[in-house]
């Protein structure tokens, strides 16, 4: 049994067969229901809009049946630390929550975000890893605290729809925001950016690096698919022969804990970093790319969100055909 957690987790040849099965269902190529008679869980700590009604739809077109839950809403408050004495306000441990539901299910999908209070814990994915150790069926990261992989499957899909499948210059921008935010997000496309072998620019402000851990296991996997890693923290330097840009805003690991300090830090960072037209007049033509949701004229601009280069729509609508070509990969008997 293999969950989908993160893309590290999945060869290069893996990760283009799931969108080579992406590419087959959005075309309308591939008809099958590999969840006909199937249930499958998804477990919500978070707001979603695309991920929830994706994977929901997805799992009606592949013959399945989706089941919902929002802990702590339509579902118990959850506990997943091991060991603790649960007299507070948590009333089920993740332990039973994950076994019972493998009961009914033939696969379990969760959002747990980072809560930016804790580094050292929260760059272990606690909540996620907690679900994969009691699992007996498949979990699928529908964006944790320190991966989204559907979402950075579905971005690859969309450059490759867009580019071609060849090494491209991709410039993934950190951007300013009223909130420190996860780097779920970031690090993800980073890391798939590098296993399709693109060149990838990371820039950001000085005090907003990456896990360490992760860049370097980044550099290594662009280096073995034959691309490249650069960081680059001048805004002005960076959008130079970028064929996409992706732009997103996370938090600086060392405020975990103090949102107003990082909120102070980041205050000078707010004109320099918007993804602007003259940025992008800098670029190779480049795509505009964005997870969403996006704060306009805060992140991008109105007149590169609404131009023809972006592309957000598209790796929205791709978010659905690549989660159906990762369930169909995983649950197919
Ligand atoms: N990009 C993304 O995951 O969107 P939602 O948070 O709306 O699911």
């Amino acid at each position: 049994m293999k969950s989908f957690l993160t893309t590290a987790d999945w060869t290069r040849t893996e990760l283009d067969e799931i969108i080579e099965s992406a590419l087959r269902f959005k075309h309308g190529d591939d008809q099958t229901k590999p969840l006909a008679a199937t249930s499958v869980a998804l477990v919500f700590f978070n707001p979603s809009l695309r991920t929830r009604a994706s994977m929901q739809v997805g799992i009606y077109e592949l013959g399945g049946n989706a089941v919902v839950l929002e802990p702590g809403g339509t579902s118990w408050t959850l506990e997943h630390r091991e060991g603790v004495v649960m007299d507070a306000d948590k009333t089920e441990h993740v332990a039973e929550f994950v076994r019972v539901l493998g009961r009914y299910c033939a696969a379990i999908g969760v959002r747990t975000f980072a809560a930016l209070k804790n580094w050292d814990e929260e760059r272990q994915d606690p909540i996620l890893y907690s679900f994969a150790k009691y699992s007996a069926v498949p979990v699928i990261n529908l964006e944790s605290a320190m991966h989204h992989p559907c979402q950075a499957v579905a971005d690859m899909m969309t450059i490759r729809e867009k580019l071609g499948s060849g090494r491209k210059c991709v410039v993934l921008t950190w951007a300013w925001h009223p909130k420190p935010l996860p780097m779920a997000v970031p690090n993800s496309f980073a890391l798939a950016a590098a296993q399709m072998g693109h060149d990838l620019v990371v820039a950001h402000p000085p005090g907003y690096e990456l896990d360490e851990q992760l860049m370097a296991t980044i550099r290594q996997q662009a280096t073995g698919a034959g691309g490249s890693l650069q960081i680059v923290r001048d805004v002005a330097v960076a959008f130079a022969d970028a064929e996409v840009v992706y732009a997103k805003s996370w938090g600086a690991k060392q405020f975990y804990g103090a949102p107003e300090q990082d909120i102070a830090a980041r205050a000078r960072y707010r004109e320099t970093w918007m993804v602007d037209e003259q940025k992008m007049a800098g670029t190779k033509n480049a795509l505009f790319m964005h997870c969403l949701p996006v704060r306009r004229n805060v992140i991008v601009t109105d007149r590169v969100i609404d131009s023809p280069v972006s592309v957000v729509i598209d790796e929205a609508e791709n978010r659905l055909h690549v989660q159906k070509a990762i369930l169909a990969k995983l649950l197919t008997k």
